[in-house]
């Protein structure tokens, strides 16, 4: 069970703290995603294993950050607003139904998700691998008053909703990733392993 997720409490960009993998193999706190040589042997035999995280505690409007494969994951908890939101930015999206391979075929949806709130995605950016923000607020003046929350990524400048669905005209081409995953219990998803796994 995964103890100690780091919340995002917005503009802060993610700071991965610590989790746990299947198996009990203790997850070490790391700054940037992607570099892997350093770690220690347990972690590099640990880096397939599923991620069980406890959902309990994560409030609407909340992000936690996890870690699996060696990559951030964000799981969010949408408002009823954040959702309600969603299918109003189609228009101006890249690929709003999810047609491109970058989910599960349970989660090509409008929520890109197995429930409406709960959401879980590699938190990397489709251009270049930066970690994008999670920008929570309507219409911030930095991003315009179009903006209905999604994340920001701070390298070149992409846009994507709160389910990481990619707005045209940035350089990101793809929406983000969403890794394969399914529901324990109502408080307990397990990341990489899909729901008959
Ligand atoms: S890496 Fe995100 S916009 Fe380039």
């Amino acid at each position: 069970m995964a103890s100690d997720a780091t919340v995002d409490s917005g503009k802060r960009r993610f700071l991965l703290t610590a989790t746990s993998v299947v198996g009990g193999i203790g997850v070490v706190a790391a700054a940037t995603p992607f570099v892997m040589s350093f770690w220690p042997s347990e972690r590099a035999k640990a880096a397939g294993a599923p991620v069980e995280v406890d959902i309990s505690k994560v409030e609407p409007g909340q992000k936690i950050n996890v870690e699996w494969r060696g990559k951030v994951c964000w799981i969010l908890n949408r408002t009823p607003e954040m959702v309600s939101n969603l299918p109003k930015l189609d228009e101006r999206l890249l690929d709003p139904k999810s047609l491109t391979d970058q989910q599960p075929a349970y989660c090509r949806n409008e929520h890109r998700s197995i429930k409406d709130d709960m959401w879980v995605a590699v938190g990397i950016c489709t251009h270049l691998g930066c970690s994008p923000t999670f920008r929570p607020e309507i219409a911030p003046a930095d991003l315009g008053p179009d903006w209905l929350g999604g994340f920001f990524c701070p390298c070149h400048q992409s846009k994507f909703d709160l389910a990481g669905r990619v707005y045209k005209g940035v350089p990101a081409p793809l929406n983000l990733v969403i890794p394969p995953h399914h529901y324990a219990s109502d408080t307990m998803v397990v990341i990489g392993e899909d729901p008959k796994a």
